[in-house]
Parts: C-alpha cells; sequence; structure tokens
C-alpha cells in the first residue's frame, strides 16, 4: 500500500514537472523580424504597422539571386509570366525563402498597447488581432485620442494562436506633434532614394545610425525607399515586391530607427511600381492599381487620403503631398490640366497654406519643384513637360515669405534659391553614397546655393534665438557631419 502511494505520488511529480516545463518553455515563433513602423502622426492620433515573421531576423546566409541583364528584364516585362520570371532569377532547387535576406511571414496574432512614458498607469491594450494572412501577414491599428506633445512607449506582443503562449515581444516609441498655439523647438529629418542592393553597413543603411543619435522629433522619407525595378531580383511580381519590403524591413539599422521615431512614408515611382512611373503603367504582372495598394494599404501605414498637412506646433507647419496617385501621364503635352498632384490635392494645399498662421511652411515633396534638373529628365515640376503646372506652383508658392521646399529623388544634395524670390528647395540627396550620382559636381548653376553629389540626409530645426523664431537646414553626410548650413529668421 505504502508503495503504492510513493509511486503515485512520484507519477505526479513527475506530470506536474513535464507541465510546468511545457507552459514555460518559450514557443518557436511567430516574430516580429520587420520590427513595426508608424505614420500620419497628428496631435491626436497615429497609426502603426507590423507583420509576423517566421524567424527573428532576415535570413543572411541565404543564397544569392541569378543576375540577369536589363534586356533580359526588359523581355520578361514585355511578355510577363510568374512563373519565367521566378525560374529566371531564383536558382533550381530554392524558393524565395531561401534567398539572401528573406523574412518569410507567419500567421499568428498580435497585441498593441501604449502609455504615455513614464505614465504606465495610463496604459491603454488593445485585444490580440489576427494578422492578415492575405496581406502579407500585416496589421495595422489606427490610434485615436491621445495627447499632443506626448511621447508614447509602444509594447508588441506576439503569438501563434491563443492557445499557445506569447512568443516575441518588442518595444518602441512615438512623439505626438505639439499644439498649434505651443512654442516648442522642432527637429526632424528627411530622407529619399535608398534600397538593400546600395545599402552601405551590412546591417543597413548608415544614416539610420546617424539619425538615431540626433533624436529628432520626427522623419520624413520621400519615396524611393526600396527599387522594384532593380536587379536581385528585378521585382516584377507581387511576391517579389514583398520579398524586397520584407528584406528591407529586417536590416536592423532601418528597424531600430524606424522603431523609436514618428515616421512619415511617402512614395515615389520605383517603390510604386517602376522608373517615372504614371498610371496605366505595370511592370511585369503587377498593375498599376495594385502597385499603389501594396504601398499604400499593405506594406506601409495607411491614411484615408495619401497627403496630409500637420502643425508641429506654433513655428512649424508641414505639409505631405502625393506625386505619383493623381498625376497625368508624363507623355501628355504639356498644358492646362495636366497635372501631377491632381485637382483636388492642389486646391487642397493652396486652401491650407492660405489658412495657415504657422510662422514657417515646409512644403514636403517627393520630387523637385524648382531643380534644377537635368533636361532629359520628363517625370517632375522641374521638368519641361509639367512646366504648365509647375509654374503655377511656383507662382502660388513664391507669395509666401518664410516657406520652404524640400524634396527627394534626385540623387545629389543641394539648395536652389533664385534670386529676388522667396523660392527655396533644399535636395535631401540619397541616402548613401554608392546611391549618389545623376549630376555633375562641377556643374553649379547661378541658382545653386549648395551643391555635393554624395548621400546623406537634411536635418532641419525649429528654434527661438534672441526672441526671433529661426529655421536651420543642415545637409548631413552619411555620418552625421554636417556639410552645409542656411539658416532663416521669421519675417
Ligand atoms: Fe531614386
Amino acid at each position: 500500500m505504502r508503495i503504492k502511494a510513493v509511486f503515485v505520488c512520484l507519477l505526479t511529480a513527475l506530470i506536474l514537472a513535464c507541465s510546468q516545463k511545457d507552459s514555460t518553455s518559450k514557443p518557436e515563433g511567430p516574430y516580429f523580424g520587420n520590427g513595426f513602423h508608424n505614420g500620419w502622426a497628428d496631435q491626436e492620433s497615429i497609426v502603426i504597422w507590423t507583420r509576423l515573421t517566421k524567424e527573428k531576423e532576415g535570413n543572411m546566409e541565404g543564397q544569392q539571386f541569378l543576375s540577369i541583364s536589363k534586356d533580359e528584364m526588359d523581355l520578361l516585362d514585355e511578355n510577363p509570366s510568374k512563373e519565367k520570371i521566378h525560374s529566371a532569377q531564383i536558382p533550381q532547387g530554392f524558393d524565395l525563402d531561401d534567398m539572401e535576406g528573406a523574412c518569410p511571414g507567419s500567421p499568428g496574432e498580435v497585441k498593441l498597447a501604449y502609455f504615455p512614458i513614464n505614465q504606465p498607469d495610463k496604459k491603454m491594450e488593445l485585444p490580440w488581432v489576427a494578422v492578415n494572412n492575405d496581406e502579407n501577414f500585416t496589421h495595422q491599428w489606427q490610434l485615436e485620442g491621445l495627447t499632443a506633445d506626448t511621447e508614447y512607449q509602444v509594447i508588441l506582443e506576439a503569438r501563434g494562436g491563443s492557445e499557445t503562449g506569447v512568443s516575441d515581444k518588442i518595444e518602441g516609441k512615438f512623439y505626438l506633434p505639439p499644439k498649434a498655439e505651443q512654442e516648442k523647438e522642432i527637429s526632424f529629418t528627411i530622407v529619399s532614394c535608398h534600397d538593400y542592393l546600395r545599402k552601405d553597413q551590412p546591417d543597413g543603411h548608415q544614416i539610420y545610425r546617424s539619425m538615431l543619435k540626433l533624436d529628432p522629433d520626427f522623419y520624413v522619407h520621400t519615396g524611393d525607399i526600396e527599387y522594384y525595378d532593380k536587379q536581385e531580383p528585378w521585382a516584377m511580381t507581387e511576391e517579389l515586391m514583398r520579398f524586397k519590403w520584407d528584406r528591407l524591413f529586417a536590416l536592423p539599422l532601418q528597424r531600430e530607427f524606424w522603431t523609436q521615431n514618428t515616421s512619415y512614408f511617402m512614395k515615389d515611382d520605383h517603390d510604386a511600381l517602376r522608373n517615372d512611373a504614371f498610371p496605366g503603367m505595370s511592370y511585369g504582372t503587377v498593375s498599376w492599381e495594385r502597385g499603389l495598394e501594396i504601398f499604400d494599404q499593405e506594406q506601409f501605414p495607411s491614411n484615408s487620403k495619401p497627403y496630409k498637412t500637420i502643425r508641429w506646433g506654433k513655428d512649424l507647419q508641414i505639409w505631405i503631398t502625393e506625386g505619383r496617385n493623381y498625376r497625368s501621364r508624363n507623355t501628355d503635352p504639356d498644358q492646362r490640366g495636366k497635372t501631377i498632384w491632381g485637382e483636388t490635392q492642389k486646391q487642397w494645399l493652396f486652401t491650407t497654406m492660405q489658412e495657415s498662421d504657422a510662422t514657417f511652411k515646409v512644403l514636403i515633396t517627393n520630387d523637385p519643384i524648382l531643380g534644377p534638373d537635368r533636361d532629359n529628365k520628363s517625370d517632375n515640376y522641374a521638368n519641361s513637360n509639367f512646366k504648365y503646372e509647375g509654374d503655377e506652383i511656383r507662382d502660388f508658392l513664391n507669395q509666401f515669405e518664410n516657406t520652404f521646399i524640400t524634396c527627394g529623388d534626385r540623387h545629389w544634395q543641394y539648395v536652389t534659391h533664385y534670386e529676388d524670390t522667396n523660392l527655396w528647395e533644399f535636395g535631401s540627396g540619397s541616402g548613401a553614397d554608392q546611391h549618389a550620382g545623376g549630376w555633375k559636381q562641377e556643374d553649379v548653376r547661378p541658382e545653386h546655393r549648395f551643391l555635393r553629389v554624395k548621400g546623406g540626409y537634411l536635418f532641419a530645426k525649429v528654434f527661438q534665438e534672441d526672441g526671433k523664431a529661426a529655421i536651420s537646414f543642415q545637409h548631413h553626410d552619411v555620418d552625421g557631419n554636417m556639410v552645409h548650413e542656411e539658416i532663416f529668421y521669421a519675417n
């Protein structure tokens, strides 16, 4: 009898030990290999985007894509077949998940909690929600009712399903803009044009390390965040487009910066579809409409409209414009009605700029408005094929003092100012030195106040000096060294 009791005790202990081991061992995924990023922040709202992945990191030991020439790519593009596009670029016996940088998605559930930093008692916890398997395993939250001029902590948790434990947890933060009546020093960075292929560090782009040190209040990427129409692979199918996002978002330098900073992501031609893209075009098997959808609805935080103006305190208001969705065909004759922004967005811009009482107005556009640009280009307001609407916009902007244009797209850093006008334009340049080019360093025009054919970013700051509001625009190299500065005092 006694032996039997001991045996039962031992058995119970063993079962208990086993079940305890089960409940404490961490499930293997899903993970947040792409971290999270945010978008469209204003005084009371922000959108948070995330994606679940099979692994915690991108596959840096993966296979190399087969290199095919631009001519071969053109042939595949003319007569597109998903099978041919993939087999021409993915080595036989492998699939996309085996390739270098791959960060495949995973089904599962995510949970978001947030609270003003240092006030964890105000924590808001949202319910577990399944990621959307049809949208590349992503999920977005639109957070409302937040407080202006407040830094929030974000905590994300992942799990396979309601029966499994938490498999990953990441943290980050964002900062919401101060209200229109608040006088506050504000700094921000503007970046353009980078991709996985032309990264300057094994773990991403150096600019993200440099900008993290500056701790800006917000950051804007003006587009060409990745290039579908560049090799390894030429992304002529939806699968390859998503692959390129998954790979870029897994880069540690990018991921770290995006989880820590209020961001605004714009798109341009290469991440909408292809070079100088306009409505009606396709790339391989992907239509124009699908290209816009993948960017606007799936891979980045979504907004009801892809443009927005945001007040950043008393002295600053920014306008973020959309330069692809509403444009005419680049090849149409230049005349009244030919447009890049579309009539509705243009009138919105004109009205909101006229109504603004911010000390400084900063228009952030994908592409140049002043230029100068190369004579053979035909994609932006600085080009002769968009002169009609370009002149209308330049005339409109010229009526305002303390108003500045900042833009991306061009792969050189510049400051342009036309004497006897109020027009200033700051081109951020590309995100890496090996991505720079397209202009000759010695081709300095009379309107150039600064020209540097190298990579880097733009760092701007609104501040008070001797009781006067001021704004500075600094060009930085990729390491964060200032290479040029213009300071303006409010008139
Ligand atoms: Fe570009």
